[in-house]
């Protein structure tokens, strides 16, 4: 095996700075989810124009997507980049939905200051001891860990769930108190992907469980809380997708009024994926429809990077806060 990649070489943090300063200034931290070069690029260039915190997220099969060795390599070129643009914003990298102790511990031997085991769809005590033993693993390495209690409905990486159960507000204080995570990742009405709810016409979104999100800052006060799944589904970006050639009927996600709220609350990480997907396509398939003969690469992802930046300076400033934190 070649030598570990300690984060701090990669010019990363780990989060706990980062949730400090989100919980005391009421906003939430973005993570957003990436697997190429583009994606990165917009990402880190939207937080350093935003002057925003970030976490750089990756799920386990964007990692085998993007290559494994390639990829804190990557991750440091994107930092290089930051400080080249004059910029000094916290940035760390993030595993996304872990599931199980072996993926973890090649993140944290390969350049990643944070990971979150998600052993929602295990039993309690199992969920636990899975938990545990990524956390004794980073924690020596001053890596942070997020953990999970409920299940979202939708795809989680190599799980999936048809229905999502609530996290029980009474299970959080030992879940924290025996894995000794740095973050939990709970469940209030949110869900991956693009069809977040089957709503019928004229029903409007229904709202997360702000009670259960009230009951378990409660019972953990000032302990940061994750919330997955909490992509808008942009209609705009639904709308252009359609236009040009796409099929994304009845997509829906999440009111920006919500996130907002959520935000000013425990919750100091907030997860985009799906948004910046449909931001991305959106452009690809205008430019593709506008343009027929056009077949340079960056003739069409430069344009759908474009389009992920301001999509980041936008949720950054108008969404979760912060903007200026960074
Ligand atoms: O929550 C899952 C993320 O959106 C990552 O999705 O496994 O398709 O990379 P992925
Ligand atoms: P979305 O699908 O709502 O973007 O959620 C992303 C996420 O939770 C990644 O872990
Ligand atoms: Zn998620």
């Amino acid at each position: 095996m070649n030598s570990p990649i300690p984060y701090p070489e990669l010019g990363l943090v780990n989060t706990r700075e980062m949730f400090q300063q989100a919980m005391a200034g009421g906003y939430a931290v973005p993570a957003y989810n990436f697997n190429n070069m583009e994606q990165l690029q917009a990402i880190v260039i939207g937080c350093v124009e935003s002057s925003s915190p970030v976490i750089l997220q990756v799920s386990g099969s964007a990692r085998k997507y993007a290559n494994p060795a390639m990829l804190p390599h990557m991750v440091r070129g994107a930092v290089a980049m930051a400080r080249d643009l004059g910029s000094s914003i916290p940035m760390a990298l993030h595993l996304d939905h872990g599931d199980s102790f072996e993926l973890a511990k090649a993140c944290i031997d390969t350049g990643f200051s944070s990971v979150m085991l998600d052993g929602s769809h295990h039993a309690f005590d199992e969920n636990v001891r899975l938990t545990r033993t990524v956390v004794e693993y980073a924690h020596d390495r001053d890596v942070t860990v997020e953990g999970e209690l409920g299940v979202l409905a939708g795809v989680e990486d190599e799980v999936s769930s048809e229905v999502s159960h609530y996290t029980k507000p009474e299970e959080v204080e030992a879940f924290v108190g025996k894995t000794g995570v740095d973050s939990l990742a709970i469940s209030i009405g949110t869900s991956h992907g693009a069809y977040k709810f089957k709503l019928k016409p004229g029903e409007e979104v229904p709202s997360l469980r702000f009670d259960i999100l009230e009951e378990i800052e409660k019972r953990l006060p000032g302990f940061p809380i994750v919330l997955h799944g909490a992509s808008s589904v942009t209609p705009e970006h639904v709308a252009l997708i359609n236009r040009y050639g796409g099929n994304l009927e009845s997509a829906v996600g999440i009111p920006a009024e919500q996130l907002r709220r959520a935000a000013g609350s425990a919750v100091c990480k907030i997860n985009i994926d799906s948004d910046g997907r449909l931001a991305m396509t959106a452009m690809i398939r205008r430019v593709f429809a506008e343009k027929p003969a056009e077949f340079d690469p960056r003739k069409y992802l430069g344009p759908a990077r474009d389009e992920l930046i301001k999509m980041v300076q936008h949720k950054n400033s108008k969404v979760l806060g912060s903007a200026n934190r960074g």
